[in-house]
């Protein structure tokens, strides 16, 4: 299915583009209007976008509904200043309670039950609750439309970070220690919990070989993965003769080779689930370069 955009509802857009681009962190944003009245909303269209300066941006879009609007941006446009607070999975209920659209002067805080702290360098206050909190002054605002859905692009320089001791082993923000959430498609989110997180390796000091570098039956191979293949690719040499030599003289091995190609890919695969890269190449180079 091939779509042009132009002929689709905003709506329609909305649901390819937050299932698309997911998951999606969460910027819980507290501002403050010229009086000073509080406001606390989430925006996953958020990331991270530079360390020096930390840079971070949002999307408060225009309101689907009638293209109004949001009050984070109206107060940002008057006191251009904002905490980014970060939240976890015990507080995301709430989070998502003050995403209401309750009127303007409204204090979302009080609304989803957060405790304001008040910030050091910004006015805003930040969520005593939030295991993260960085407070910002926003350099700009980039109009990205002025219809229904289109975005206004905020974009925040952190000055203070403030980090909960219970997310810190040894003083260092500790992942382990974080429950984060993140914002899918819909009503859906993800908790990165430890059974959704894995690990790549990657070489840090030197370059992988490539999938290119892998004989031409590794690469077209009915068993092994494009994952597989990613993970051999990411390997920093090819073995030498002497190593796959070694390698053929192994019974399992041998046996494989016997039984022909798909025996030695599987073993390989084996090897590989098990983390053991190297030997996992090795082995399908006992079927030849
Ligand atoms: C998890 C989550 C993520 C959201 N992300 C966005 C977003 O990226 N941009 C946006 O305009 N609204 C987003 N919303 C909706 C706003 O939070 C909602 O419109 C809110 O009422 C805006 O409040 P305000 O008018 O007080 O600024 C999100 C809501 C939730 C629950």
């Amino acid at each position: 299915m091939t779509i042009d955009p132009a002929s689709q509802s905003i709506p329609a857009l909305f649901n390819i583009l937050t299932t698309a681009v997911a998951p999606r962190p969460i910027c819980f944003a507290s501002t403050v209007d010229a009086a000073g009245r509080v406001n606390l909303s989430p925006f996953s269209f958020f990331n991270v976008f530079g360390a020096n300066p930390i840079t971070f941006a949002f999307s408060a879009s225009r309101r689907v509904r009638d293209g109004s609007t949001k009050h984070t941006l109206e107060n940002i446009l008057e006191v251009p200043e904002v905490v980014i607070n970060i939240i976890d999975f015990p507080l995301v209920e709430q989070l998502s309670l003050a995403s209401t659209e309750y009127a303007k002067g409204v204090n979302e805080f009080v609304k989803a039950g957060f405790t304001e702290v008040g910030s050091d360098l910004v006015r805003p206050p930040r969520v005593g609750e939030a295991p993260i909190a960085f407070e910002c002054h926003v350099d700009q605002i980039l109009d990205l439309g002025t219809g229904p859905g289109s975005g206004n692009l905020v974009i925040a320089r952190a000055v203070r970070i403030h980090l909960a001791d219970g997310v810190l082993t040894d003083g260092k923000l500790d992942a382990a220690k974080l429950d984060l959430v993140a914002r899918m498609g819909g009503n859906e989110y993800l908790r990165a919990s430890a059974e959704a997180k894995f690990t790549i390796p990657k070489p840090i000091h030197s370059l992988g070989i490539g999938i290119d570098q892998l004989p031409e039956a590794v690469r077209n191979s009915a068993v092994l993965t494009g994952n597989n293949l990613g993970r051999l690719g990411n390997l920093e040499r090819l073995p030498t003769a002497e190593e796959i030599a070694a390698t053929a003289e192994r019974p399992e091995v041998q046996a494989a080779a016997q039984e022909g190609e798909l025996a030695l890919h599987l073993l390989a695969q084996k090897a590989l689930l098990a983390g053991a890269t190297e030997e996992a190449l090795r082995v399908l180079l006992v079927g030849g370069r």
